[in-house]
């Protein structure tokens, strides 16, 4: 069993308190971040959280850090990124606000989590904007652990793996927090690229993914996930090897195989090859959870390939570029 792996016995027993701040992360995977923090890390080197929203996941985990034996809050940071504000591409909801809706004339739920984290303040170190301005590039600090609830867009994923995913070393701890989006599918193949130097600690729980490093991880294949220097086919090959290490969630509600299969429909829907995209897609219509929770994405999908059959295929450009990205 991974060290990781020796938490999840531990699940079912974490009381977390009632007045936890409003968050998108599940009851389950709060607890693991508490675990985490309060059974797993030292604290020595930087334990980041990318995505701290209203800061429920943030609360759990340091409450984690507060119980442990082994943190010291003196020395120990937690660092915490996130826009804290709402508004259009921040992917924040006006719910991370503590009146569970924006004030007039506010954008900004900073001072919120503030009070909400009070208790942590000693030990939280808070990174306010986007996430491009706010890291930086120089830091080459080892990272211990990294809660990634921030790789809504490629452009984001490109910035955690260049700035946060570079400081990883053995015995690092890593989370991924939407690990069940098929629409953000770098997370898969960039983890799939990283098999052979991670241990996956065990079934995700609920969305979240959570390994830990095993070895040192090549610059080279550091370098080609943050320039996403993977061929259509490659990225596939990729996802294909993860899908052989996870299945069920922990809870059982969540078919991981059938996620990512999901996952690769994206792959080649964002390279611009719809057909492809719809060919992986259309026999997964029939999965009962994804058709129940991923409507939406089969529609997308769906409507892409019947636009590019419109237009036969697209522009002979389009072809090309198509060619280019297969690689
Ligand atoms: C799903 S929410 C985080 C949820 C949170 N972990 C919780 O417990 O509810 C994703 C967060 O990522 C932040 N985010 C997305 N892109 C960002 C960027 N470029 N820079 C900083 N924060 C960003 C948003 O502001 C949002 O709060």
């Amino acid at each position: 069993m991974t060290k990781l792996g020796r938490l999840y016995p531990l699940l079912d027993s974490v009381g977390l308190p009632d007045n936890l701040p409003y968050t998108q992360v599940s009851d389950w995977e709060l607890r693991f971040l508490y675990l985490v923090g309060r059974h797993h890390l030292a604290g020595r080197d930087r334990i980041v959280e990318l995505g701290s929203g209203g800061g429920g996941s943030t609360y759990a985990l340091a409450l984690g850090l507060r119980e442990s034996p082994v943190f010291d809050e003196q020395t120990g940071r937690l660092h915490a990124y996130d826009f804290f504000r709402v508004g259009k591409g921040t992917f924040a909801t006006e719910k991370f606000f503590t009146a569970g809706a924006k004030p007039d004339g506010e954008n900004s739920f900073l001072d919120d989590f503030r009070t909400t984290l009070g208790p942590f303040l000693p030990f939280l170190e808070i990174h306010a904007g986007d996430i491009w301005q706010t890291s930086d590039p120089d830091d080459t600090t080892p990272i211990e652990f990294l809660h990634i609830d921030i790789a809504k867009t490629a452009r984001v994923f490109r910035c955690v793996s260049e700035r946060f995913l570079t400081r990883l070393r053995p015995g690092s701890v890593v989370l991924h927090q939407d690990f069940a989006g098929p629409r953000l599918p770098w997370l898969h193949y960039s983890t799939g690229a990283l098999l052979p130097y991670i241990e996956i600690a065990g079934p995700p729980i609920r969305s979240t993914l959570a390994f830990e490093v095993t070895r040192p991880i090549s610059e080279d294949v550091l370098k080609r996930i943050s320039e996403d220097a993977f061929s259509l086919d490659e990225k596939l090959a990729l996802i294909s090897a993860v899908q052989e290490r996870v299945d069920r969630d922990h809870t059982g509600g969540i078919p991981f195989k059938s996620v990512l299969e999901l996952a690769k429909a994206y792959v080649a829907h964002y390279a611009g090859e719809h057909r492809r995209a719809w060919s992986i897609a259309k026999p997964l219509t029939g999965d009962e959870y994804l058709s129940r929770t991923r409507a939406d994405h089969f529609e997308q999908l769906r409507k892409a390939y019947e636009a590019d059959r419109a237009t036969g295929g697209g522009s002979r450009l389009t072809r090309l570029v198509r060619k280019a990205v297969r690689g």
